[in-house]
């Protein structure tokens, strides 16, 4: 194995080489003195900074680039953070820039053996990248656990109205009809018949209420009977003649993905019967090779999409997004005020293709 010395060459090279390593690695590598005077600092720390090389160095403390370290809680002073715990191999930090603003670092600090002054050499990781697409993650995870949460709830909400309240107004409906038998005199009777319409109609909505929290369609039948059945309601309730174009081979797809689907639709359905006036709106399923292909169109009033949406009021349009995103999908909009409004889905298929676990938790 060849030694340093070998590799290097003459003292000058070695000189030139570790100056360029200095002047061009990524991280940033600064020597403080025994009084925490930066008296070293290479490029990377100027652009991590904003203060330039000479700035630095002719004038900063690490004091004033440091914010805080996560493993220095104690110590009353920074200097006194840094200079009684130098021997911390790696710890983070707060960088301060120079517009204000702050990097999380990792960084890692080492006294040179040979060097009687006590200076101390720094070396700083920018984290932000990495914080960033952390923080992304977390929140991507957070948003599929908010979205679980949410349907399991309906679910459980559903089935009780159902089951509960349903069948509480069906046993008073039986019982109000047993009392109409028994031929009560004609006040009586006026009053039970106006009880029955009254508890037919409770029935009713708590039906359409349960229906809309959870068909029980989309996990027994799958996505197009649920959506067959959503369109009927929404024709029945809003006057809207709305159609189904379904191409390609009809097939179940996952849980996840047919409760996503479903309620991307029933978002954007109930948006068309809320703000469009339309009198027509068109779904085209396409179950593609690769991909399934959502696009509902009405022919309403149309909206200024940009605009609308960063005024940011409703969640509507944002859950849509969210969740066809949870599933590596996305979710865009087309329209323009007078011409009607188009709603594009796309969610990429799994690549084992059909699942057919349809008794999942995310449903
Ligand atoms: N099909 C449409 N036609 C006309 N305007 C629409 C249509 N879809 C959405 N919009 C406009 O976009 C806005 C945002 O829709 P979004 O669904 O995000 O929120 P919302 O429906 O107002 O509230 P939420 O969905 O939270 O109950 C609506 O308020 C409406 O102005
Ligand atoms: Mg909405």
């Amino acid at each position: 194995m060849s030694t340093w010395k070998e590799d290097l060459g003459t003292s000058n090279e070695a000189f030139s080489l570790m100056q360029s390593i200095f002047a061009n690695v990524s991280d940033a590598i600064l020597v403080i003195d025994h009084e925490g005077r930066i008296v070293k600092a290479n490029a990377a720390l100027a652009q991590m900074s904003g203060w330039t090389e000479e700035e630095l160095v002719r004038e900063k403390h690490i004091c004033e680039l440091c914010l805080g370290m996560a493993t220095c809680t104690e110590e009353t002073s920074c200097t006194d953070c840094f200079f009684k715990r130098v021997q911390m191999p790696s710890f983070e930090m707060r960088l301060r820039t120079k517009d204000g603003h702050e990097h999380p670092v990792a960084a890692s600090s080492a006294r040179l053996p040979d060097d009687s002054s006590g200076k101390l050499v720094m070396i700083l990781r920018d984290m932000s990248a990495q914080q960033r697409v952390e923080k992304e993650r977390y929140q991507h995870k957070l948003t599929h656990f908010a979205i679980q949460a949410q349907e399991e709830e309906r679910k459980r909400i559903a089935r009780e109205l159902h089951d509960g309240v349903g069948q509480a107004l069906y046993s008073i409906l039986v019982g109000l009809n047993v009392v109409r038998q028994g031929n009560p005199g004609e006040q009586v009777m006026q009053h039970v018949t106006e009880l029955v319409n009254m508890t037919s109609k409770a029935m009713e909505e708590v039906k359409r209420m349960a229906l809309e929290l959870r068909p029980s369609a989309l996990d027994d039948l799958g996505l197009l009977p649920a959506l067959r059945s959503l369109m009927k309601r929404v024709e029945k309730t809003f006057h809207i003649q709305v159609e189904l174009h379904v191409q390609g081979e009809k097939r179940r797809y996952s849980a996840a993905m047919e409760t996503a689907l479903y309620r991307i639709v029933q978002e954007a359905m109930t948006n068309t019967a809320k703000y469009a006036q339309a009198s027509q709106l068109a779904i085209m399923f396409e179950n593609r090779e690769k991909e399934v292909v959502v696009t509902i169109v009405d022919d309403g009033i149309g909206f200024e999409v940009e605009k609308t949406l960063s005024v940011g009021k409703g969640l509507g349009v944002f859950g849509m997004k969210e969740r066809a995103q949870l599933l590596g999908g996305t979710v865009d909009i087309r329209s323009a005020p007078q011409e009607g409004t188009t709603v594009i889905v796309r969610v990429p298929l799994p690549k084992e293709g059909i699942l057919d676990d349809h008794s999942r938790a995310d449903r």
